[in-house]
């Protein structure tokens, strides 16, 4: 089990993160929230690029900062922009990778082709890596980041880039590797995690919004989204989140803690009550 206790990150003078208590089972979670709320700082603290100004990070009680080579063992980290070699090809990738984490070859080749095998890459495993598509680039820096078999997988923005098609086969990939390790994945795109992360952490003004279910999440908001044809006029408190066609024009989803005199209560989904904490700034529900 992976522990956040009580950390903040100061860069100098600026605090990125504050006071961050997290507890991380089974599973995978997502870390949802705009860009600059500190997703990245978090996942490099946790795979010990970074360390806390204040607080610690426990693996099974022990402080990660500590644990040196043991940690690493444990860990499979991609970074937001990993670098690679565009002359190589997936597989002299993974086996420099390899060899870095001092595999030997007969083990390494085993797995190189079974995780290319399971990121969908077999087929182009000799490609240069500067042929590849942006999301099949993504699979082999996930694949990379399989190597070492790791307890804890951590994806900084792993969805970065990728088209309609690539972000399915994504989610599917992350269901077949969340089984019995943990696994963090970032991004500020609602849809790319509402359906594969078991628990959506948020995070807001430096602190810890909420770490919970996105049922749970959304049912925060229930009876408070409305949707409302557009020339509706809206009182104070009653913010607009989306714009969308209805079947007989515009419409709005609106948040509003009492019903609008025209539309109808709907059902809030993940996306109603993301734009809710951050663009509408309501986060009293959700404390
Ligand atoms: N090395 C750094 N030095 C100073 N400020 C930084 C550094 N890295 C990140 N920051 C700042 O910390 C905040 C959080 O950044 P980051 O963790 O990259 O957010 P996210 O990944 O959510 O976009 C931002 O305001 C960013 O400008
Ligand atoms: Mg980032």
């Amino acid at each position: 089990m992976l522990s956040v206790e009580q950390v903040t990150k100061c860069y100098g003078d600026f605090t990125a993160l504050e006071d961050i208590s997290l507890e991380f089972t089974q599973g995978v979670y997502g870390l949802l929230a705009p860009n600059g709320a500190g997703k990245s700082t978090l996942m490099k603290m946790l795979a010990t690029l970074l360390f806390p100004t204040k607080g610690r990070i426990l693996w099974d009680g022990e402080d990660i900062a500590f644990m040196g080579e043991t940690y690493r063992g444990i860990l499979g980290y991609l970074p937001q922009d990993f670098g690679y070699y565009p002359n190589y090809t997936p597989r002299q990738f993974m086996r420099y990778a390899a060899a870095l984490q001092k595999l030997t070859r007969a083990v390494a080749d085993q797995r190189i082709d079974r995780l290319l095998e399971l990121v969908g890459l077999s087929d182009a495993a000799d490609k240069k890596l500067k042929k590849l598509s942006g999301g099949m680039l993504q699979r082999v820096g996930i694949a990379v980041a399989m190597l070492n078999e790791p307890k804890l997988l951590i994806l900084d923005e792993p969805t970065a880039g990728l088209d309609p098609g690539e972000r399915v086969r994504f989610r599917n990939l992350i269901h077949a590797l969340a089984n019995e390790r943990i696994v963090i994945l970032s991004t500020h795109i609602v849809s790319d995690i509402e359906t594969i992360a078991g628990q959506i952490i948020m995070l807001r003004d430096r602190r810890l919004l909420c770490c919970d279910t996105p049922s749970q999440i959304c049912s925060r908001f229930r009876g408070k989204i409305f949707q409302v044809p557009a020339d509706v006029p809206l009182r104070p408190h009653q913010h607009v989140l989306s714009e969308g066609q209805g079947e007989n024009g515009t419409v709005l989803r609106i948040l509003s803690d009492m019903p609008p005199s025209a539309g109808v209560a709907v059902a809030p989904t993940l996306e109603d009550a993301f734009l809710a904490i951050y663009t509408a700034g309501e986060s009293e529900h959700i404390r």
